[in-house]
């Protein structure tokens, strides 16, 4: 089985994934850092270079790679979720586990960074509610189990997530 930590960007999926992994005995991969190893550069200048579309063809070549694996804790990027496809091959191998936050504590966790071009902008706090907005349907029907990390540490989040898994596993 693999547990798959989605969600909007900001909300702790790589932090979170890092710390479950190792207390499932599973092994932790990134979506994200897997993408940027197959297009062979940073995501802020796949977007500027090649293009949003061209960034999410590779990253579905990706989830279908990861998806065919077992035993891992996979971080998915903010977006890939969004794929239908991709969420019906990441169920096939997995339990869904999205993450959320607040708008406001999303600008907080994802301040001074430029990493994520689809963050870029003058009014962050708008740009996260517009696009949140726009995903929040999309995510909660990919979703098996919600786990609110707003104000929650990143190992507590961890320990919520291990409870539900073992609940669900009887
Ligand atoms: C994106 C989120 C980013 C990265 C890319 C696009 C999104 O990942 O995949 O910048 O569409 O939400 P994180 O959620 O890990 O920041």
């Amino acid at each position: 089985m693999n547990v798959v930590l989605f969600g909007f960007m900001g909300v702790g999926k790589t932090t979170v994934g890092r710390l479950l992994a190792p207390r499932l005995g599973y092994r932790f991969v990134d979506s994200d850092a897997e993408t940027e190893q197959a297009l062979g550069m940073r995501i802020s200048d796949a977007f500027a270079r090649l293009g949003e579309p061209a960034f999410r063809d590779v990253e579905r070549g990706v989830v279908r790679r990861l998806s065919g694996g077992d035993g891992q804790v996979i971080s998915l990027g903010g977006g890939t979720a969004l794929d239908r496809g991709n969420v019906e091959a990441l169920r096939g191998s997995g339990r869904m586990v999205l993450l959320t936050a607040s708008p406001e504590e999303i600008g907080l966790r994802t301040r001074g960074d430029a990493s994520r071009p689809l963050l870029a902008g003058a009014d962050k706090l708008t740009n996260i509610r517009a696009l949140l907005e726009e995903r929040r349907e999309r995510y909660i029907a990919a979703a098996d189990m919600v786990v609110d990390t707003n104000g929650v540490p990143p190992i507590r989040v961890a320990d919520a997530i291990l409870n539900r898994l073992e609940v669900a596993a009887g």
